[in-house]
């Protein structure tokens, strides 16, 4: 897919304007405080309706204004579509191809970016909740009923945490636990299915890629870690299994603790390079790089699974990295549209193709 046209009102510090990109490399570049990543934001919202941010919709809307509106313009599954985002002091309205819906949860298999932003550091450097929410992320866009299974794990599992509560001081209600039980590990049980199979297609080319990047230097390995003990290969029968044994055999702890300690959302996912936990060991450069490397296997992933290539949005990732390991970058995400931003602009980033967009203050020229 690509994105024909964006247009914006009130957008953050972005007033009324819109840009017109081309299908390969697009050039976003500014001094600092100008708009650029608020226009990768504009384009990144459609993907679900998030901000990579984690900002609250109040603040889409530019400051003494009532509301902001976003509109897209992109080609896919073969048709031209579009789609408009309205934030305001309601919900924010949502339509597509110009039909109003309830959320923007039915444009996951329309519409699909990856970003990379300086924030995404996070993923190797802190715990394991940034990684959980990479893989969660990706497996929701991949299809639009994982989103639904993990939010029913989700509930399930508070209402499993609130009732271990309650038996630490009515020990009565023990076998009253048995119900939740149950629901935990079937849900539990599909997510970390999915998982596996995401992680094992992601690792095969994010390893590729981190030794293209390093220049053949760095061996980079990803393994996911299951606190249920579930593996690689195995169906949800078998996890269901391993997930029930585990939940039961940590019951006394939970209660104790008075939250669930076993299941998906404990779970990890393991990053090394060159046999060392990329966390603890390795360098700014090499956790930058083996971040990309997701990326990458991120984008591949999605255009195998969907069809569609995704939009890849590059906020100030250049300036980082040395010449060898921009020039892998570039010639690897040439294939995609790709909307990368910076201060000065680098004509070695362009082509003969690539589109220009000097931003100020927030107006587009
Ligand atoms: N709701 C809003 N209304 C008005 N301005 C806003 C709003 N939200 C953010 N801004 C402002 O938008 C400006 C531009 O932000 P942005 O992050 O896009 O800058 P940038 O061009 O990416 O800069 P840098 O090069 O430093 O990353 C900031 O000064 C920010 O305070
Ligand atoms: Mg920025």
């Amino acid at each position: 897919m690509y994105v024909k046209a964006l247009y914006f009102k009130n957008f953050r510090n972005l007033s009324d304007g819109f840009i017109e990109p081309c299908e390969n490399v697009n050039i976003i570049y500014g001094d600092n405080a100008q708009g650029k990543t608020n226009l990768l934001e504009a384009l990144w919202l459609f993907c679900g309706g998030h901000s990579f941010k984690g900002s609250r919709e109040s603040e889409f809307v530019k400051f003494g204004e009532k509301q902001a509106r976003i509109r897209v313009e992109f080609f896919s599954q073969n048709r031209e579509q579009n789609s408009e985002l309205v934030f305001g002091s309601n919900r924010k309205e949502v339509y597509i191809n110009g039909v109003q819906k309830k959320s923007a949860a039915s444009l996951i298999e329309r519409y699909n970016a990856v970003i990379f932003s300086p924030e995404d550091l996070t993923l190797v450097k802190r715990g394991p909740s940034a990684r959980r929410r990479f893989i969660d992320s990706a497996i929701c866009r991949e299809k639009l009923g994982n989103a639904l299974i993990i939010s029913r794990y989700n509930q399930t599992l508070n209402q499993r945490n609130a009732l271990l509560k309650d038996i630490y001081r009515h020990p009565e209600l023990k076998n009253t636990l048995s119900i939740w039980d149950d629901t935990l590990c079937y849900l539990g049980s599909q997510i970390i299915v999915r998982r596996l199979e995401y992680i094992k297609k992601l690792k095969e080319s994010a390893e590729k890629y981190h030794l293209g990047i390093s220049g053949g230097r760095e061996e980079l390995s990803i393994g996911y870690l299951s606190t249920t003990k579930a593996s690689y290969g195995e169906n949800e029968r078998e996890i269901f299994k391993s997930f029930s044994d585990n939940l039961r055999e940590s019951q006394k702890e939970d209660i104790k603790s008075g939250f669930t300690t076993v299941g998906p959302h404990r779970d990890d996912f393991d990053i090394i390079i060159n046999k060392k936990r990329a966390k603890s060991f390795a360098s700014q450069g090499q956790q930058r790089s083996a971040v990309l490397s997701l990326k990458l296997a991120e984008a591949k992933v999605l255009s195998e699974l969907t069809g569609e290539n995704p939009v890849i949005l590059l906020d100030d990732v250049m300036s980082e990295l040395d010449r060898k390991r921009q020039d892998y970058l570039l010639n690897k995400v040439r294939q995609y549209q790709v909307f990368i931003t910076c201060c000065d602009l680098d004509e070695s980033l362009c082509d003969e193709k690539s589109r220009k967009f000097f931003i100020k203050e927030g107006s587009v020229s």
